[in-house]
């Protein structure tokens, strides 16, 4: 459910291994659906933004001083909510139930001694002494989940599941953003707004992406965005001239695009040069959407500043809506996209590849297909609107209904293994040559430009979300989709025993090194004849597959 209550997880679980060998019955999925009401997106920022904003992020610095910390923090105020974390060094995120407790302690809080008095002076303290006891708090809290300690681990985690079900939960719980993290996120940006606000008057810094649309994972980049306040940045666009007006005098840019490239390299020089732990900065100010990019080093993340990309923040809303809508959404996106790194089809550096966001909207369109469809389409949600969605950003409809308690439950009951087979079958077999992909309608169309993959921007539809992949990138994601179904049909979705060295199945399955499973018991004749001939066959009847290597047949190995 959209709180991720351990009730409706545990509620999951035992339903799915029980009914139907691990299939979700309608019943279930509406029991799940029914139990909470899940908040709209503003909803969710305004909360997530309030908690940081009465928040205070502390580097520690000496033994046992966490204890020392909460000691002087609840002197000043009731505390809602701490934990530390392990970057660079060690940090405490404090909590207060009031905003105002902060400003009782920042009027404490002596300047270093080689401070100047008119130097930055934020929320990000630093703590130390307090040698009282030398127990540490318990680090609750890690920065980073590494790849290498998710595949150790979680091998054995997907080993041990019951049901297919249960092992994309393992995986979802193994990868989506803990609390922490998100209180962390929403402090760096509030922090960030902190320091700016001395050069762009009441501007507000949003987190967007992944962080906020539910599909957010430990260890993927902060994407922030910058809402110009009534000063309309640093340098306002120039406008037409009213008769009788007075203004000040002020210099103005050319354009929309000159006033923001200028406002985000002004910001940059002063992230650099003022705001603590900002390094790295970068200006990346002539792309299609100008950025900053920079690294914070307390919170130990790569952040994404942009302006004026209100559309993005739209899509943000729309995925989140997706993810919170129906359970089934985010352990399948999240076992996709884990899949997708593990087999070398997306990595996290910018590329002629296809990106995290490229595969969610491949999901939730293989969802709005199934019949009934899992989720609805984007013209249905504009359809269910009402007066208060109505959003037009830059001539461009962003309207769409925002109450996901409005929409209907889905009359959907695959179970997650079903879908999970499904998706890799769909695209295995999709005609990516001739079709494009449109989340707006929830159809296929013949493609209005000739990029090897084109998923309509579910806005801005005259643009291809993923213009930048490859050809061969497009055949290496066909290729790992044939293999996923021929590993599967192989290994099943059913666990056949509960030893301990029963052979990976299910997702396990799919996360193993297809060569291994290529040697471990399948002839080149069982190949050609049980899985290669039927594709191809399917495919020859298409041409997909033979345009797609420029005429050649190629035959995994
Ligand atoms: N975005 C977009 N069109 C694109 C790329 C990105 O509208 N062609 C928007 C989407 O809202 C996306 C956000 O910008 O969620 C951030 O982009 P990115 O960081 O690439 O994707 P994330 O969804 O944040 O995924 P990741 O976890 O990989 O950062
Ligand atoms: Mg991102």
């Amino acid at each position: 459910c959209v709180n991720q209550c351990s009730l409706c997880i545990k509620r999951l679980f035992s339903t799915t291994s029980i009914v139907n060998g691990g299939k979700i019955t309608r019943e279930n999925v509406n029991i799940h659906k029914t139990v909470a009401k899940k908040k709209n997106f503003a909803e969710f920022l305004s909360e997530h933004r309030d908690q940081a904003n009465r928040s205070i992020l502390v580097r520690l610095r000496g033994e046992g001083v966490e204890k020392g910390l909460i000691n002087y923090c609840s002197q000043l105020g009731k505390l809602r909510n701490s934990f530390t974390y392990t970057g660079d060094g060690l940090y405490a995120v404090i909590e207060f139930d009031d905003s105002s407790s902060i400003q009782e302690l920042l009027n404490k809080v002596k300047p270093k001694k080689s401070q100047k008095k008119s130097s930055f002076q934020s929320r990000l303290l630093n703590f130390s002494g307090g040698s009282e006891s030398k127990s540490r708090t318990k680090t609750n809290y890690e920065t980073q989940h590494s790849i290498e300690h998710l595949q150790i681990n979680f091998h054995q985690k997907l080993q041990a599941a019951n049901s297919v079900d249960e092992q994309m939960m393992i995986l979802t719980k193994e990868q989506e953003l803990a609390d922490e993290d998100l209180h962390k996120r929403f402090l760096v940006c509030s922090l960030i707004e902190e320091g700016i606000e001395k050069i762009v008057p009441n501007c507000t810094i949003y987190p967007f992406g992944s962080t906020v649309n539910s599909f957010g994972k430990a260890g993927s980049d902060l994407d922030m965005y910058m809402e110009l306040g009534s000063q309309n940045g640093v340098v306002p666009v120039k406008t037409g001239r009213n008769r009788f007006q007075m203004v000040f005098d002020t210099k103005s840019a050319s354009s929309e695009r000159a006033a923001t490239q200028q406002t985000l390299g002004t910001v940059a020089t002063f992230l650099q040069e003022n705001v603590p732990h900002c390094v790295s900065v970068q200006r990346i100010l002539k792309a299609r959407c100008p950025i900053v990019k920079f690294h914070h080093k307390a919170a130990n993340l790569q952040c994404d500043l942009s302006s004026n990309n209100s559309i993005a923040t739209k899509t943000t809303e729309l995925l989140y809506l997706y993810g919170n809508y129906d359970s089934r959404v985010r352990p399948l996106v999240f076992a996709f996209r884990h899949w997708a790194r593990y087999n070398g089809i997306t990595t996290s550096c910018p590329g002629p590849w296809i990106t995290n966001f490229g595969i969610t909207l491949m999901v939730i369109y293989f969802l709005q297909t199934r019949s009934p469809s899992v989720v609805p389409t984007l013209d249905y949600l504009c359809a269910m609107a009402d007066s208060s969605d109505q959003c037009i950003v830059d001539d461009v409809n962003c309207t769409f209904l925002s109450d996901i308690n409005s929409i209907p439950t889905s009359l959907n009951t695959q179970s997650l293994g079903q879908l999970m087979y499904e998706f890799f079958d769909f695209y295995a077999r999709f005609n990516f040559q001739k079709f494009a992909i449109s989340l707006r309608r929830g159809d296929k169309f013949p493609k209005p430009e000739d990029y090897p993959l084109y998923i309509e921007n579910p806005f801005e539809v005259d643009l291809n979300v993923t213009r930048n992949v490859h050809p061969d990138q497009l055949s290496r994601i066909v290729d790992r989709m044939q293999e996923a179904v021929w590993l599967i049909e192989q290994h099943g979705l059913r666990k056949t025993n509960n030893d301990d060295d029963i052979p990976p199945w299910g997702l396990a399955a799919l996360l193993m090194d297809f060569r291994k499973a290529q040697r471990k018991g399948r002839t080149e004749s069982l190949l050609l004849t049980e899985y290669l001939s039927p594709i191809f066959q399917s495919l020859a009847e298409t041409n997909a597959r033979t345009d797609l290597n420029n005429g050649q047949m190629k035959v995994i190995s």
